[in-house]
């Protein structure tokens, strides 16, 4: 009695204090503030405060992240290896961060939506990615799911249930990698532990605070229940095809589709950053370029490539993920078209 006492009240002040939130911007910034973060009584995860109300444990369970798991975790996911050389790149094509986010991508991780992460990503600055972010990774619980099948057929079996095999999955298939030991795997689990979900990233009502301290106290279901509407256990994909999108009455923004170019499409096609040799840039020739070729039924129409994306060949084993409609509307879609057109001066 006295225990839950304690958790009740815990939890009480947990919502009535801002907790403060980890600035994830950067690499240090991100390493530093875990490795100084103390351990606290009051939940702070939402993983904690579900075992807490006595939900299940994910199979990937980590009770505590170990500090020195992360830093190799995260080395891995950023930089391809180690630091200090002492294993081999896990690609010669891609760092994760090439395609994955290591940030939350929308304001309520309820919604998740295209449109949701497009406009988080304009107020903060975010690449625009085909993949789902690290952050909340470790919250999920299934794993390429959807239309994943008709890319990777079989190979998805395994990790429809499993973070541990969807990782390796990646490596060796998305990342065009060789796979993962044990021992990288467990540190890329730890390095997700750090970004899993905060209580303080869920977005509640007053009512539902409310709510949801009545519940911890008398109905623990439906304090779980209530918790698990306010993120998404999984990231669904479905595919679509390089058909131009109709959507009536939606007039295109060229703002947005500026940014899903520049963020997205150059995050991997500007000669800066070097991930692929396609380069492309904001110039009006090059934009001029790409409308005049969306009618085309090949990889140079903008609607085709970023619907199937390109594969993985023998000898040229680069390729260009697919942006499914989770990731990409079909009026981001038309805002892209416009801004080719308009800022390609091709009225
Ligand atoms: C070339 C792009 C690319 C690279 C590089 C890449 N991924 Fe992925 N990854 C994807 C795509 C596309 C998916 C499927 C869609 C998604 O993320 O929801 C995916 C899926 C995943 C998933 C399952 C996500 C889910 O919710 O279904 C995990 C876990 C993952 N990748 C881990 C990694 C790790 C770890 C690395 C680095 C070692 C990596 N990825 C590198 C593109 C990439
Ligand atoms: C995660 C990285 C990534 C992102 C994001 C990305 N691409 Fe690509 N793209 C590639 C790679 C890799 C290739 C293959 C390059 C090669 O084969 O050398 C490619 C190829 C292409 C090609 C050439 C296809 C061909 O067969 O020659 C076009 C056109 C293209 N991308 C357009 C886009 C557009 C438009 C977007 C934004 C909607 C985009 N890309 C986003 C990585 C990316």
């Amino acid at each position: 009695m006295d225990s839950m006492l304690k958790n009740i009240a815990q939890f009480t002040l947990f919502f009535s204090i801002g907790v403060v939130i980890f600035a994830f911007a950067g690499y240090e910034n991100h390493l530093s503030s875990y490795q100084n973060s103390d351990s606290n009584a009051i939940p702070e995860t939402l993983e904690e405060a579900l075992l807490i109300l006595g939900d299940e444990k994910p199979i990937h369970y980590i009770a505590t992240a170990d500090p020195d798991s992360v830093r190799m975790g995260m080395e891995m996911v950023y930089y391809g290896q180690l630091l200090d050389e002492s294993n081999d790149p896990i690609s010669k094509y891609f760092v994760c961060t090439d395609c994955h986010n290591q940030v939350l991508e929308s304001a309520n991780p309820a919604d998740e939506s295209a449109d949701a992460v497009l406009e988080h990503s304009m107020t903060n600055n975010i690449p625009f990615l085909p993949a789902s972010t690290f952050y909340s990774m470790y919250n999920k619980r299934h794993w390429y799911n959807g239309d994943y099948y008709k890319k990777y057929g079989d190979l998805v079996a395994p990790t429809r249930d499993s973070l541990y095999n969807a990782i390796q999955l990646c490596a060796t298939q998305c990342s065009q990698g060789r796979a993962m030991d044990h021992w990288e795997i467990r540190a890329v689990l730890h390095y997700y532990k750090s970004l899993e979900l905060k209580i303080n990233d869920l977005v509640f009502t007053e009512e539902e605070k409310q709510q949801l301290g009545n519940w911890i106290v008398n109905d623990k279901t439906s304090a779980i229940a209530l918790l698990k509407t306010k993120y998404n256990d999984t990231n669904p994909a479905t595919f679509g095809t390089n058909k131009t999108p109709e959507v009536p009455g939606y007039e295109p923004s060229a703002k947005n589709g500026e940014y899903i170019f520049t963020m997205g499409c150059l995050h991997c096609h500007d000669p800066q950053t070097g991930i692929t040799n396609f380069t492309m840039d904001n110039d009006p020739l090059t934009l001029r370029y790409l409308y005049r070729k969306k009618d085309k039924y090949n990889n140079m129409a903008v609607q085709h490539i970023t619907r199937y994306g390109t594969y993985a060949m023998s000898g040229r084993k680069q390729y260009m993920p697919m942006y499914s409609f989770e990731k990409l509307s079909e009026k981001q879609m038309l805002d892209l078209l416009h801004y080719l057109k308009v800022g390609g001066h091709d009225n």
